[in-house]
């Protein structure tokens, strides 16, 4: 498979500009879209920033940073950022009418050859491919928040998704230094958000049952399974309403075993959502987080 040299990012949002900025550094062309002005700027000063902290680390030199900066064309102006893209990233809200809407916008402003990936957390890829008439050209490209620092990208597989697409998406994806993990069959949560959630349920029925608490249960996953933050610092830091949006969908599809625990959902009713709320698991308002058991 030939490199892939010119991608598109529609959303210039904290996955998109992360996305474009990843393409970029890997020496990528690539245009990066919103609707409006604003987003686009926003997104520019983000990458900006970001570069700096790389020269900064002496990871790239200032001349590196500025030709990265350089390959990047953000702008409003859809239907030129995609006319030539050989790849196009979609990394608008989940909302699946706007993703949708994206999709068929994108089949008619792009070449039959052009490979049209989401960057969607947990809607079906077959769904999205339904909504245009290339369903074998579309397939999920779910990145890593932050996406330039993050390794992975979970590849998947639509009902209809071509081996060619997959082929493309594989390459893009050594292009940009990461390894990719594939998820045969479309299903919900894919890999990683079914197994996070799986982990995240069974560390609050722990809790629950009175078996250990808040901050041991965090020490031990982190320290005893090596994982960066522990299940309930990850849950405050994603947000406690998702987790339960994401644990519903995971019983629809899985049945009982994914129950949302029933302290998890009182804490989302009584509005304690996390670091966004200033209480989660944790209270945030004083120096040092503090469990609320
Ligand atoms: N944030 C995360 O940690 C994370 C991780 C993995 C995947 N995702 C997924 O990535 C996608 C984007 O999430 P995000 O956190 O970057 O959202 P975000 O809200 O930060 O950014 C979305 C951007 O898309 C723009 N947008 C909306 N409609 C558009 C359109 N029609 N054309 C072009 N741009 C448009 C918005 O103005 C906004 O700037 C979602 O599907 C989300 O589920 C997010």
């Amino acid at each position: 498979m030939t490199e892939i040299k010119t991608v598109a990012v529609i959303g210039a949002g904290t996955m998109g500009n992360g996305i474009a900025q990843s393409c970029a550094m890997a020496g990528i062309s690539v245009s990066m879209v919103d609707v409006e002005d604003r987003f686009v700027r926003r997104g520019v000063e983000t990458i900006t920033t970001s570069l700096a902290r790389f020269v900064k680390s002496e990871k790239l030199t200032p001349a590196q940073s500025e030709a990265v900066l350089a390959r990047i064309v953000p702008t409003t102006d859809f239907a030129a950022a995609v006319k030539d893209a050989e790849v196009v990233i979609e990394a608008v809200p989940e909302v699946m009418e706007l993703k949708q809407d994206v999709f068929k916008r994108l089949v008619a402003g792009t070449r039959t050859e052009t490979v049209l990936a989401t960057n969607t957390s947990q809607f079906s890829i077959s769904a999205l491919a339904a909504a245009t008439d290339r369903p074998e050209s579309v397939i999920g490209m779910h990145f890593f928040n932050p996406p330039v620092l993050m390794k992975l990208v979970e590849i998947v597989r639509g009902v209809r998704t071509s081996d060619r697409t997959l082929d493309v998406a594989q390459t893009l994806t050594r292009q940009l230094g990461k390894e990719s993990a594939v998820c045969k069959r479309d299903t919900v949560g894919f890999i990683t958000s079914r197994a996070l959630a799986a982990l995240r349920l069974e560390c609050i029925r722990i809790h629950e049952e009175g078996i250990a608490s808040i901050e041991d249960i965090d020490r031990a996953i982190r320290l005893g399974l090596n994982h960066p933050m522990g299940p309930f610092e990850l849950n405050d830091f994603n947000g406690l309403d998702t987790a339960l949006f994401n644990t519903q969908s995971l019983r629809e599809a899985y049945g009982d075993r994914f129950i949302p625990p029933q302290s998890l959902i009182s804490r989302v009713r009584s509005g304690m959502l996390g670091r966004k709320a200033g209480r989660g698991w944790y209270d945030y308002s004083g120096d040092k987080p503090k469990p609320i058991e």
